[in-house]
């Protein structure tokens, strides 16, 4: 294909605007051939420069590994400790920022969802814990497991950087990200003294389709955005938002149910904090491998294992992205069968449970 002018050139046009209505924002998205990581990358080398002072709020893995990226490029990385099984504390952030009455701290860095928990973190309550402490470091949220997934408002919300990447509530390949920029972020990109030419939005501003990737296009992985955009926009978004809601919340019914027994709950406490996209189990003194590997190698369905802290206590099941009742009702029949061959004790009848959940629901 022609990689400065036509078809592909509309392709770029349409996956951008197709941001804009995914991150809810007027403002400018940019399109890195890389993944998450390079998403974090391009977050905080246009806006920030070496020495300046960041405040990585945990959850979960994610913000952390953030956070430790962050290191690596030079800035000084502190972070307000937090609890996997619960979201950030807004009056523990307000504080944190209220201490810094100098306003040293550039960037504030926060995952909406956390993949390795499974929490979920109000970003508009987290902005007022920023706005009541009267502080003007730049609100950055990574919304790489949340994006298509669960509610995200940019704009309404004062987001400066929000970012995501293609492989999850996105539904493409990995290897792509997106990172958007408010106002406030476009000027501190002014000053930046860590703006490298790959990742640097005033260079992916120039007047040349080539220039937006800094490069030659990743052409594959933008038809597959702009059919996963598609897909999206036809079903409509806050459809596709309602039926994360729904399949959520029928997953975590059958592990209530499997839990009477004893032998696992879910990882965050609040049912008010649990995203919508991924539900993390903890086992109870047994080991989660063997239920893996018989879903896997025997129903032909990968759960995913714990990460992080609490690697190999217990497993996760994704329901993000491009997923239908019957492909999650598969997916919970097939762990509930795991229980019953393995003789991990739990309560018979979660997918019951999850069944009558989606059959009140719809
Ligand atoms: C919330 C979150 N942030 C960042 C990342 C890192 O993304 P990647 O693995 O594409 O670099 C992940 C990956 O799972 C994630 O879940």
């Amino acid at each position: 294909m022609d990689i400065y002018d036509g078809p592909l050139v509309q392709t770029t046009e349409t996956c951008l605007a197709g941001l804009k209505k995914l991150f809810r924002t007027s403002h400018q998205p940019y399109i890195y051939a890389a993944n998450g990581h390079g998403a974090w990358d391009a977050a905080l080398s246009n806006t920030l420069s070496v020495g300046d002072r960041v405040l990585v709020l945990e959850s979960g893995l994610f913000g952390t590994a953030w956070g430790e990226a962050a290191k690596t490029m030079g800035l000084h990385v502190e972070t307000l400790t937090g609890d996997w099984s619960k979201p950030v504390d807004p009056d523990a952030l307000e504080e944190a920022l209220q201490k810094d009455s100098s306003h040293s701290i550039k960037a504030v860095l926060v995952v909406q969802v956390d993949t390795a928990s499974g929490v979920w973190n109000d970003i508009e309550r987290l902005r007022r814990a920023i706005d009541a402490a009267g502080h003007p470091a730049l609100f950055m949220v990574d919304t790489i497991a949340s994006l298509g997934c669960m509610p995200f408002k940019m704009d309404e919300w004062g987001v400066d950087v929000a970012l995501t990447g293609s492989q999850k509530g996105l539904m493409c390949p990995p290897g792509l990200s997106f990172v958007a920029a408010g106002p406030r972020a476009r000027e501190a990109h002014v000053s930046a003294g860590l703006r490298s030419n790959y990742m640097d939005w005033t260079f992916r501003d120039g007047p040349v389709h080539y220039h937006k990737y800094c490069g030659t296009p990743p052409e594959h992985l933008l038809f597959a955005f702009k059919a996963a955009l598609e897909l999206i926009f036809d079903e409509g978004l806050e459809q596709v938002w309602h039926r994360h809601a729904l399949l959520a919340k029928a997953t975590r019914q059958a592990i209530d149910v499997w839990g009477r027994a004893g032998a696992m709950h879910i990882m965050v406490e609040d049912p008010a904090a649990r995203c919508n996209s991924v539900t993390v189990v903890k086992a109870t003194d047994w080991e989660a491998a063997p239920l893996r590997e018989f879903t896997q190698n025997i129903c032909g369905v990968t759960i995913g294992g714990t990460i992080g802290d609490g690697v190999g206590e217990g497993f996760r099941i994704g329901h993000m992205g491009h997923v239908s009742a019957a492909m999650l009702l598969g997916t919970l029949a097939s762990v509930e069968t795991g229980f019953e061959k393995l003789g991990i004790p739990h309560e018979k009848g979660g997918v019951t449970a999850a069944m009558a959940t989606l059959a009140k629901a719809v």
